[in-house]
C-alpha cells in the first residue's frame, strides 16, 4: 500500500471528505441538563451514532472514525465505565448485521487487551463478518489514545528494522493502528470543548478542524451537513501558498 502523507503530498480535495473523524463529546452534560443520569446521555448517544453512520454512507464518505472510549476514560467512576462497556456490547450485538447488510466494514482500534474476553471476541467476530464490505469503513476507537498508537507503532517499526538507527515517517506510518485509512480530512468535536484529548495525534496533522457546542446526542444530519459545508469552504494549503494551489488547479 502506498503511503500518502499530508506533509508530503497535496491530495485533491474532494467535495465530500473521504475521511471524517469525530470526538463524540457531551453525552453526560446532555443528560445532566435534563436531570437524567449520565447513562441516559450515552444511550441517546448511540442513536446519534446510527444517524451519522447512515448519513455519512449516503453522502459518500469512505471512512468514518468515532472516538468511543479513550485510554483516559478508565479514570471515570467504575459504574460509568462498566455501563459504557455494556452499551458497547449491546450496540455491537444489535448493529453489526445492519452494518453488514449495508455493505459497511467495521473496525475497532485501540488497546483491546484491556477489554473482557466476551467483548474481545464479539469485536473480532464483527470485524471478520464485515471485513470484505466496501461501501464505507466505520472505525470505533476504543481504549484508544494517540500516544498509545504512536508508541505501539514505534515498537513495531523498530522490530521490523533491526539494527536501524534512523527512521522515516514512511517507515512508521504502516504500523499505526489505522494504517488502512487515509488521514482524516475533517475532524468534528461536539460538546463545546476545543481540544484533541489524545485522539489521532499523528493523523490529524493537516486535518480541517470543526468544533460545535452541540452535545453529541443532539448531533443530527443537519449538524453533519453544517460541518461538511464548513469543510468545503476551507482552502487546504499543506504549507504551500494560496497562489501555488490556484496554479495547480488552473
Ligand atoms: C462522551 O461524552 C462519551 C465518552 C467520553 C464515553 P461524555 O461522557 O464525555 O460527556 P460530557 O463531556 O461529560 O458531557
Ligand atoms: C474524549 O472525551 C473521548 C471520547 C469522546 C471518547 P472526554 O470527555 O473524555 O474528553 P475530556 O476529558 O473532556 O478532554
Ligand atoms: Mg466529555
Amino acid at each position: 500500500m502506498k503511503y500518502t502523507s499530508s506533509t508530503t503530498e497535496v491530495p485533491d480535495a474532494p467535495a465530500v471528505p473521504r475521511h471524517v473523524a469525530i470526538i463524540m463529546d457531551g453525552n453526560g452534560r446532555w443528560a445532566t441538563k435534563r436531570f437524567l443520569p449520565r447513562v441516559a446521555g450515552h444511550v441517546k448517544g448511540v442513536e446519534a451514532v446510527r444517524t451519522v453512520v447512515e448519513a455519512c454512507a449516503r453522502r459518500g464518505v469512505e471512512y468514518l472514525t468515532l472516538f468511543a472510549f479513550s485510554s483516559e476514560n478508565w479514570r471515570r467512576p467504575e459504574e460509568e465505565v462498566s455501563l459504557l462497556m455494556r452499551l458497547f456490547v449491546t450496540a455491537l450485538d444489535r448493529e453489526v448485521s445492519k452494518l453488514h447488510a449495508n455493505n459497511i466494514r467495521l473496525k475497532v482500534v485501540g488497546d483491546l487487551s484491556r477489554f473482557d474476553d466476551k467483548l474481545q471476541s464479539m469485536i473480532a467476530s464483527a470485524e471478520r463478518k464485515t471485513a470484505n464490505n466496501t461501501r464505507m469503513t466505520v472505525t470505533v476507537c476504543a481504549n484508544y489514545g494517540g500516544r498509545w498508537d504512536i508508541m505501539q507503532a514505534v515498537g513495531k517499526m523498530v522490530a521490523a528494522h533491526p539494527g536501524a538507527g534512523d527512521f522515516t515517517e514512511e517507515q512508521l506510518a504502516p504500523h499505526l493502528a489505522m494504517a488502512y485509512a487515509p488521514e482524516p480530512d475533517l475532524f468534528i468535536r461536539t460538546g463545546g470543548e476545543q481540544r484533541i484529548s489524545n485522539f489521532l495525534l499523528w493523523q490529524l496533522a493537516y486535518t480541517e478542524l470543526f468544533f460545535t457546542d452541540t452535545y453529541w446526542p443532539d448531533f443530527s444530519i443537519e449538524s453533519l451537513d453544517e460541518a461538511i459545508a464548513s469543510y468545503q469552504h476551507r482552502e487546504r494549503r499543506f504549507g504551500r501558498t494560496g497562489a501555488q494551489l490556484a496554479e495547480k488547479t488552473s
